[in-house]
């Protein structure tokens, strides 16, 4: 099994996006896959769920924003394994044996970064706590429970920003996949974003040592909404991919194209791109080919 983060500090950039059709990629090919939405805009959630079929099955009971209330409250935390869901439209379209379910989020979850946070002594994450190693490992634990061992892959939605839900997503990953589209804003977080993680790797295993330590990989920047003229992508974007190879971090060969029209109708058919019928296929096959790149990145 491999677990994987997508994160990016800035927001817009296709982590949702990105998150769900590889998922589906590779539930389509027969794989067991499970999306996990740690982001409070729920996007995630609701690239496959309705809001009316949010509110009304999913909000009081079944997201994650109740498992995260009871790591906080006194009294064993909750397993994860009760909040699992398998959402309709997109598992009917699968082969035997392929499967896609999800661990919703909730529009609370904001709250829950702020509880955790003071939990731990305030806002700078005191590695003296009690509470830090405990509350940093906490997804991880949870999806080491048996009841996950079957997943062939997880892949982690996070929001916009580096809070301690966030924490918990990359210290339970082996591997971090950065989407970013080809302008001056999305590329200028990537080394800071880097730099957070390396962080917060070292303060993690300096306190977790000598017992297991994380050393979560970096996959790479994606690059999505590529504007094309012609033949290929504008200029203006071929100069921010070629100012990422500066960077050194390493960046995906395929590349996912702007298309409004296909992105806008797989939300409203709660279905990700890659699985929509009759859809533009040089699209999907772009994201088919980010797929097997996903599968050759994290199995080399
Ligand atoms: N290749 C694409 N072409 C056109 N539109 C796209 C493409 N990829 C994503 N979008 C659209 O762009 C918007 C932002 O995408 P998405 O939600 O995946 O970004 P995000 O990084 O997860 O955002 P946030 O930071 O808010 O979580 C969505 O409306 C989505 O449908
Ligand atoms: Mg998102």
């Amino acid at each position: 099994m491999s677990i994987t983060s997508v994160i990016n500090y800035k927001g817009g950039v296709g982590k949702t996006t990105i998150t769900a059709n590889i998922g589906a990629e590779l539930a389509a090919r027969g794989r067991r896959v499970l999306l996990v939405d740690l982001d409070p805009q729920a996007s995630l959630t609701f690239s496959f769920y309705s809001a009316e079929d949010w509110e009304r099955n999913l909000a009081y009971e079944k997201t994650i924003l109740q498992w995260y209330g009871s790591l906080l409250a006194d009294g064993p935390t909750d397993p994860l394994h009760p909040y699992l869901l398998t959402p309709e439209p997109v598992n009917a379209l699968l082969p035997d044996g392929g499967r896609l379910d999800l661990v919703a989020s909730h529009l609370q979850l904001v709250d829950v970064d702020l509880d955790i946070a003071a939990a731990l002594g305030g806002s700078r994450f005191q590695h003296g706590s009690p509470h830090f190693l405990p509350l940093h490992r906490s997804l991880a634990d949870a999806l080491g429970a048996e009841e996950f061992a079957d997943y062939d892959d997880i892949l982690i939605d996070c929001a916009p920003n580096f809070t301690m839900v966030t924490r918990t997503g990359i210290v339970a990953s082996d591997h971090i996949l950065t989407p970013a589209k080809p302008d001056y804003l999305s590329t200028l977080g990537i080394d800071y974003l880097r730099s957070k993680v390396s962080e917060l790797v070292r303060d993690f295993n300096r306190v977790a040592a000598p017992g297991p330590t994380i050393d979560p990989q970096y996959l790479g920047v994606v690059f999505t909404m590529i504007q094309y003229a012609g033949s290929g992508p504008i200029t203006a974007s071929r100069n921010y991919m070629a100012h990422t190879d500066s960077l050194e971090v390493p960046v995906f060969r395929q590349t996912i194209r702007e298309n409004k029209s296909l992105f806008g109708t797989a939300g409203e058919r709660r279905l990700p791109a890659v699985l929509v019928p009759n859809a533009n296929e040089k699209v999907q096959y772009e994201l088919q080919q980010l797929a097997s790149e996903f599968l050759a990145r994290t199995r080399p």
